[in-house]
């Protein structure tokens, strides 16, 4: 095996990566080339990477197949899960030089992705501990039958990651996937694809065989393409946009593949006038910016009960003045730079768009180019004020560190504004009364209600959306279901057949 590793060793020189892993082993393209991967802190490339065509895909296709069919799905689940732990230790170990290279790859604050990368030894961990106990059930019919049902790896997983969190949503994946006994052809996202090849080489030290994980960076109009319409995939599990849902789901058409989606969405933050109001400010503004909000969970439309509008509106510029936009790599640094050019791009257009809707900007809005920030992708935290649902900005993602918030009166309008949504990923309500979380929690249509806090995922907890938000659920028990097959087999205890042609 060769190293496919050289770090640059003095500033201004690239981090290379020049192989994808495929099979095992670190190879050169066979139809990309390399690209330049730039650090969104200051607009510059700080890696150069090789990137696969889809003559590439057909390679780490094959490879996941003949893995597959060879020894992984027959593999007993207890020794998966052994190469699981190891995977889940090595992973721990390296977690920390993980955050500094995902930062520099998306411009997440390391604050951030120390604690984020820092917990995702978990899942594989947690997914490890259930590679073991996928039973099916026995079905009782009558004494002249035995019915049982197994659970089988679905095969091929063709797993498509975002730029914004690209380790956590790929743990999300590849720890389910290969506790289920599928074998996975990993896509990163164009921006972000440094992190997937570090991932690789733990796997690979971790004792994964080959061909069970397969790593090709491309991009996603071809490389991410061919993956989606490959006939030897049986399953694609993607996070990202909706509209590249859809075409995924036209590319996919032919081969009837398997589908789940995480697609994002425009939650709900409601506060109700007798919460905890400064507990609430916390996780309504942090929610808000976390991720430099950049991320699927966020509470971007923040519902506020008519009465206490104010005090909140006014509470959220305060906090806006005390987030300390960054270099990403700063200790001090809450909030880093947009992971992308387009990204910045996109949320200074959606803020002009706020204005002309007649929204009021109560703080922030610019774009951050003073001194060290110049280059970067860096925007202030924002907060729009009267707010109304029907403005784009409380309908569409902007996924910058944009916050909307709207004012209501009652719990059944906190409902309708919070339903009238086409997304349904996720909703968060403040209140100190038990009777009204639980009402209100009920009637959300969204597939993670937060009561008095917000973005509390575990490994353990279903996570996904309702409507344009997703299909399917990732995290918990649930998550398997994306990566098994359900086999039902009846035997006859008599082995007798009446013949329909006797009379
Ligand atoms: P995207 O959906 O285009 O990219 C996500 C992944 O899909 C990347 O790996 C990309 O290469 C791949 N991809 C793109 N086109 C493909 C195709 N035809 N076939 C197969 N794979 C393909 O998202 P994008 O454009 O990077 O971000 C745009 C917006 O999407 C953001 O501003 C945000 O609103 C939303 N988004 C939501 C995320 C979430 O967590 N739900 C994550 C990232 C973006
Ligand atoms: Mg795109």
């Amino acid at each position: 095996m060769t190293n496919a590793f050289k770090s640059g060793s003095g500033d201004g020189e690239l981090r290379r990566y020049p192989h994808l892993f495929i099979g095992g082993e670190w190879v050169a393209p066979a139809d990309g080339g390399m690209v330049e991967s730039i650090d969104p802190a200051t607009g510059r490339p700080w890696a150069a990477v090789a990137f696969g065509g889809p003559k590439d895909i057909d390679r780490a296709v094959q490879a996941a197949r003949d893995a597959f069919e060879g020894p992984w799905r027959r593999m007993p689940g207890w020794e998966r899960a052994a190469i699981l732990r190891r995977l889940a230790e090595l992973y721990r170990e390296f977690a920390p030089e993980m955050a500094v290279l995902e930062t520099r790859d998306s411009g997440r604050a390391i604050r951030e992705t120390r604690a984020d990368i820092g917990a995702h030894h978990q899942w594989y961990h947690w997914f490890a501990s259930l590679a073991d106990k996928l039973s099916g059930r026995t079905i009782p019919i009558d004494d002249s039958v035995h019915c049982f049902t197994t659970r089988v790896p679905v095969g091929v997983v063709g797993a498509i990651t975002p730029w914004n969190a690209p380790m956590l949503t790929t743990a999300w994946k590849l720890a389910p996937a290969l506790a289920a006994g599928c074998t996975v052809v990993l896509k990163p996202a164009e921006q972000t694809p440094v992190t997937a090849l570090e991932l690789a080489r733990l796997a690979h030290e971790a004792g994964v065989p080959p061909g069970v994980l397969n790593v090709v960076p491309g991009y996603g109009h071809d490389t991410g393409a061919r993956l989606v319409a490959h006939p030897g995939v049986n399953k694609i599990a993607f996070t990202g946009e909706g509209s590249t849902a859809k075409v995924i789901l036209r590319n996919g058409a032919d081969t009837l593949k398997r589908f789940s989606f995480e697609l994002g969405g425009k939650s709900p933050h409601i506060i109700f006038k007798d919460a905890d109001l400064e507990q609430a400010v916390n996780a309504a503004t942090s929610s808000a910016w976390s991720v430099c909000g950049q991320s699927c969970a966020l509470g971007s439309r923040v519902l506020v009960e008519r009465p206490v509008y104010d005090w909140v509106v006014a509470a959220f510029a305060e906090r806006a003045a005390k987030v300390r936009v960054g270099l990403p790599l700063d200790e001090a640094t809450h909030m880093g730079p947009q992971a992308h050019g387009e990204q910045l791009a996109k949320t200074l257009s959606y803020i002009d768009i706020g204005q002309q809707e007649g929204a009021r900007l109560v703080t922030g809005g610019r774009r951050l180019d003073a001194g060290d920030l110049g280059d970067g992708y860096f925007v202030e935290p924002t907060v729009f004020a009267n707010v109304s649902n029907d403005m784009r900005i409380a309908r569409e993602e902007i996924f910058g560190p944009v916050a909307s918030i709207i004012p209501f009166d009652g719990e059944d309008e906190a409902v309708a504004l919070a339903n009238d949504t086409s997304y349904g990923l996720a909703a968060g309500l403040w209140t100190g009364d038990t009777g009204r979380a639980h009402r209100v929690s009920a009637r959300i249509e969204a597939g993670i209600v937060w009561v008095n806090t917000y973005r509390f995922i575990r490994w353990s907890t279903p996570y996904g959306g309702f409507k344009a938000s997703g299909w399917g659920r990732e995290n918990g028990i649930e998550a398997l279901d994306n990566y098994l097959e359900t086999r039902t087999t009846v035997i006859s205890t008599t082995g007798r057949f009446p013949d329909a042609y006797a009379q």
